[in-house]
């Protein structure tokens, strides 16, 4: 194999803005990232995490900052894309994997709930995308939106996650088509992981009931036997992110251990 072949998924000198990037996916995201050549702006709320996440990536030879962003915020969307510059000299790759999960049905929504939901999964991606374009149209680059199954798919429980998981999926679509027709060379494309074990899920089961039990149940619902690994879904993003997909754009990447082609 020429090296050509072997280079395609590295992102060395590439800059990447990983968003909840404290824990779970987004951790494991910055550390798949890096351990391929990226630098990293890694925002998130959870200051301390944050900060944790970006000190192992840097005691590892890596290139790491944390920046506290809330990604409902437009003004601190600004401010993180000036900062990938100003510090690290541009802008390449975007995660957009901030998120949280709320349960409740459409009947049983309350619209406080609704539009918490919506605003950090379908608000902070949009606004994401929105000045990721802006920040990566002189360079190109690659924009890389977490959905979800529950993008594609339903349950009774999930009325707001649903929704905005969707969203993401077209938006991304829509995103896509837009940096496409004006030759920016920027790919945008989504990921629509399974259940993977993370503190999200980890933080539901313990609220409904037992968390090992929980556990075995998800594990289940899934063909392949068991439920995903952050880095299952992070060497999706490697890809999307690399050369290795540079004919990929406006695509769902499903990472579900089967769940969805039942
Ligand atoms: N874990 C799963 O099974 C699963 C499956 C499909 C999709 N996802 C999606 O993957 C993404 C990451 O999920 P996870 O399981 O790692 O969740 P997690 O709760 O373990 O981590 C999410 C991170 O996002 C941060 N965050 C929350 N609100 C924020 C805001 N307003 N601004 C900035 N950061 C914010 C949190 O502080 C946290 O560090 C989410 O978008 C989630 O919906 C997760």
């Amino acid at each position: 194999m020429s090296d050509k072949h072997k280079s395609l998924t590295r992102v060395d000198g590439k800059v990447a803005l990983v968003t909840g990037a404290a824990k779970g996916l987004g951790e494991a995201i910055a550390q798949v990232l890096h351990a391929h050549g990226a630098k990293l702006l890694l925002t998130d709320v959870d200051t301390a995490g944050g900060e944790a996440v970006a000190a192992r990536i840097n005691a590892d030879g890596g290139q790491a900052l944390f920046l506290r962003h809330d990604v409902t915020a437009e003004e601190q969307w600004i401010a993180a894309v000036a900062r990938a510059h100003a510090h690290f000299g541009g802008l390449h790759i975007l995660v957009n994997n901030a998120g949280l999960g709320k349960a409740a049905s459409a009947e049983d929504e309350t619209l406080e709930q609704w539009r918490l939901v919506m605003s950090v999964n379908l608000d902070g991606v949009f606004l994401g995308t929105k000045h990721g374009i802006r920040g990566m149209k002189q360079s190109g680059g690659s924009i890389v939106n977490i959905s979800s199954i529950e993008g594609i798919i339903a349950e009774p429980s999930l009325a707001a996650y649903n929704a905005s998981k969707a969203g993401v999926r077209n938006l991304t679509k829509s995103a896509a088509l837009h940096c496409a027709r004006s030759r920016y060379g920027i790919r945008v494309n989504s990921v629509h992981p399974g259940y993977i074990w993370t503190p999200m899920v980890e933080n539901h089961l313990r609220i409904v009931g037992d968390v090992a039990a929980g556990r075995r149940e998800i594990d289940k619902l899934h063909p392949i036997g068991h439920m995903g690994e952050p880095i299952d879904v992070a060497y999706g993003v490697l890809y999307l992110a690399s050369e290795a997909s540079k004919f990929v754009t406006g695509a769902e990447l499903v990472i579900d251990g089967g769940y969805t082609a039942q």
